[in-house]
């Protein structure tokens, strides 16, 4: 497949209308955790199928027919064409339809949308990607992005948090990450079973666990608040630029490509100047947020 750098974002596969989504076929589902599932989706006009490209970090519109659509970032390899995985916790009216719709359902999906995390920016730099709960969806595009191109990065480290061994997503996936040791994956658990050997407590906790090169890191995080926050806080303490920080936010989304006004965020738009922000770009709305 070609490749893409962040700046070469690709347009949305729509057809003649952005607002048209596509049909798409669920093709496999797998159980991550009690309410979150992988989506296997292939879309089903070949021609689209076979020239549609992304990048890591961004997101598709997914369409559950007579109910409605949600925004829900693309979570597989973008170098890796035809299926394209969603990981989807089901909490509300569209995402329940879809986990229904299950294998063989169809759904429609308009994307990809947003710009994703600024891989073309990595060479010669320490990766620092940091994830909450479901926050790993849009972060596993860029692990499998980092794996493919290893050279072009020193020091790769994944800190991951999530509430208890069973709320993992990818365990498996995880589980090689720690231990094939490409990369430095650590897996942290608010609360463990007796089984659990590795780090208890909060993923901010691991933050202190990382030897940092401020001239040479660069940070990707996405998790609630609180971890978006505090990942933010703790590296730029540590004298990592600004610009160098970077965070997927979560809005309502609508139109999901500059229309509708619906995911404002401050003076900026999520789907369209984000989902991925530097801390630069945002570090004016952050603050009027705490004020
Ligand atoms: C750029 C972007 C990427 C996203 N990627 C993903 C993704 O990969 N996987 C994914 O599952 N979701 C993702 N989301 C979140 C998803 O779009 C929302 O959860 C969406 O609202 C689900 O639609 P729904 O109709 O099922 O639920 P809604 O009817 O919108 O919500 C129902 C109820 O659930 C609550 N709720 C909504 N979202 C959440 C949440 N995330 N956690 C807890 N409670 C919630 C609401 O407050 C509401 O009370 C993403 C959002 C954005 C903006
Ligand atoms: S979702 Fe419509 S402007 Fe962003």
């Amino acid at each position: 497949m070609t490749q893409l750098g962040s700046t070469d974002r690709p347009a949305p596969f729509c057809g003649l209308d952005t607002w048209l989504p596509l049909p798409a076929r669920i093709t496999r589902v797998d159980q991550e955790n009690f309410n979150t599932r992988t989506f296997h989706v292939q879309i089903v006009d070949d021609a689209v199928r076979s020239s549609y490209r992304w990048l890591p970090g961004q997101f598709n519109m997914l369409y559950a027919p007579g109910i409605g659509e949600a925004a829900i970032s693309i979570s597989s390899d973008c170098e890796q064409g035809g299926v394209l995985e969603h990981t989807i916790r089901v909490v509300g009216s569209v995402t329940r339809a879809i986990d229904r719709l299950g294998e063989g359902g169809v759904i429609g999906l308009r994307g990809p949308f947003g710009r994703g995390w600024p891989v073309d920016q990595i060479d010669g730099h320490d990766v620092v990607m940091v994830a909450g709960g479901i926050g790993l969806a849009p972060i596993r595009p860029l692990v499998y992005w980092v794996l493919r191109h290893r050279e072009r990065c020193h020091r790769v480290i994944l800190l991951y948090g999530c509430r208890t061994p069973d709320d993992q997503v990818y365990a498996d996936e995880l589980k090689a990450w720690e231990s094939d040791g490409v990369i430095d994956a650590l897996v942290t658990v608010d609360n463990a079973a007796q089984d659990w050997v590795g780090p208890v407590g909060v993923v901010t906790n691991l933050l202190r666990r990382v030897r940092v090169n401020a001239e040479r890191t660069m940070v990707m995080a996405c998790g609630p608040k609180m971890l978006n926050r505090a990942a933010a806080w703790n590296f730029l303490q540590l004298h990592v630029p600004a610009s160098r920080v970077f965070l997927s936010l979560e809005r309502n989304m609508n139109c999901g490509f500059g229309r509708c006004g619906h995911c404002q965020y401050g003076s900026k738009f999520v789907c369209t100047d984000g989902p991925v922000f530097a801390f630069s770009e945002i570090a004016d709305i952050f603050a009027s947020e705490e004020a």
